[in-house]
């Protein structure tokens, strides 16, 4: 299936995600939780259920046939995802279980090495508890300190506070990319392009942009990235963090066992080459490979084809839900996409969760792992509708239908 901006069919792509054929409490179910997990196309599930039927086997151990199989279409996958990123060598893409692992594994191997007492490392407010708390973990241990770049009422990121708090104290920037709780794209090629200049490292937190922009590591000029595959329409489990090959040579790794190592004996071991020395133990096969399989599915479908449909669907759905008295929109950026947040007097948004799954509608309620941004706010949780490449204007419609009955419910 080719598709252009001007030809892009989302009645064509979904057919591809069979779930789209569920009934949900007696409803056509209307997925609005994208920014949790994606749904899955056919082609990722057959991808993962081939390897199953044809190539069980373990990687990189066996000369026999399964083994090679598995093993070809396992390293495959890392290729179309460095192809994907555009990294500069498949040595740079290391397979994890998630942004949240990815993101550790950066503070464990980076952080212990490389940064020290007092040392300091600069996030914004707007991360995902991922970004955060690995860091405080840090901070704890080795008794550095955590920066927050603050964000103004509409959910943008303050880059004023931002360069005065980049310092030659600043051992580390870690930033997410596309806010998973308020939509805002964060300006990361500026971000980076400031602390590049001071020679500090940036960590990008791509965990929602993956399935939105095609990133360009080596044009962004990042020094480490990391994204999951099911929010990409791939499987949960599986993940990637990208990392320069000489800032990954010099990190030690964090977790040993099989495949991480290039001889042990008890007098010494010696580690393995990248990318496999992060690489510790059998890893996630079936779902890499599925991963691998979502790549082809949207290098075929081309995000940026997707860009004015998913912007029509959260300039309509926004205008829809603001209409209704009440209803106050959490995430104003002039460059956001994908998510509304929003909350009601008197709703809360668990209840407005519960109602509205009622009628279908599948949203997120609570915090969404971004506690200081309900904080920065003074609220405890938000309703969060996420759309991705497949919803449709009329589940616009369906939503914010949903969202007055259940206001009418409270009243
Ligand atoms: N980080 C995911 C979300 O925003 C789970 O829902």
């Amino acid at each position: 299936m080719d598709h252009t901006a001007a030809t892009f069919d989302v009645s064509k792509v979904r057919r591809d995600f069979p779930i789209l054929a569920e009934q949900v409490n007696g409803k056509p179910l209307v997925y609005l939780d994208n920014a949790a997990t994606t749904l899955k196309p056919n082609r990722v599930i057959e991808a993962i259920e081939h390897h199953y039927r044809h190539e069980t086997a373990n990687v990189h151990r066996g000369v026999h046939t399964l083994s090679e199989r598995a093993t070809a279409a396992y390293e495959g996958a890392r290729e179309k995802i460095r192809r994907f990123l555009n990294a500069a060598s498949r040595e740079e893409i290391l397979l994890t279980g998630g942004t949240t692992d990815s993101i550790n594994l950066v503070a464990q191997c980076f952080g212990r090495a490389f940064i020290g007492a007092g040392d300091e490392i600069l996030i914004t407010e707007m991360e995902h508890h991922s970004n955060i708390v690995p860091w405080q973990m840090l901070c704890e241990e080795k008794k550095c300190v955590l920066k927050v770049v603050p964000f103004n009422e509409d959910g943008e990121l303050d880059m004023d506070a931002y360069r005065a708090l980049l310092g030659p104290k600043t051992k580390l920037v870690a930033a997410v990319y596309i806010s998973n709780s308020l939509g805002t794209i964060n300006p990361v090629r500026e971000m980076i392009g400031a602390a590049r200049a001071q020679g500090t490292p940036v960590l990008i937190d791509a965990a929602q942009a993956v399935s939105y922009a095609p990133i360009d590591v080596q044009d962004l000029d990042c020094d480490f990235l990391a994204f999951s595959g099911h929010k990409l329409f791939g499987p949960t489990g599986v993940g990637v963090l990208y990392g320069k090959k000489d800032l990954l040579n010099r990190m030690p790794p964090y977790r040993g066992g099989g495949d991480m190592i290039e001889s042990v004996s008890f007098a010494k071991t010696t580690f393995n080459s990248l990318p496999y020395k992060f690489e510790a133990g059998t890893p996630n096969i079936a779902d890499v490979i599925g991963l691998g399989a979502a790549i082809d599915y949207v290098a075929e479908i081309g995000l940026p084809n997707t860009h004015p449909h998913r912007q029509e669907l959260l300039r309509y759905a926004t205008a829809k839900l603001e209409e209704i008295p009440g209803v106050r929109i959490i995430g104003r950026a002039r460059e956001k996409t994908s998510v509304i947040s929003f909350v009601h007097p008197d709703v809360h948004a668990h209840d407005m969760g519960t109602l509205v799954d009622k009628q279908g509608v599948a949203i997120r309620t609570g915090h969404h792992c971004t506690q200081p941004v309900m904080d920065h706010f003074e609220i405890s949780a938000t309703s969060r509708a996420s759309v991705s490449l497949y919803n449709t204007i009329e589940e616009m419609d369906i939503l914010a239908e949903a969202v007055r009955k259940a206001i009418d419910i409270f009243h």
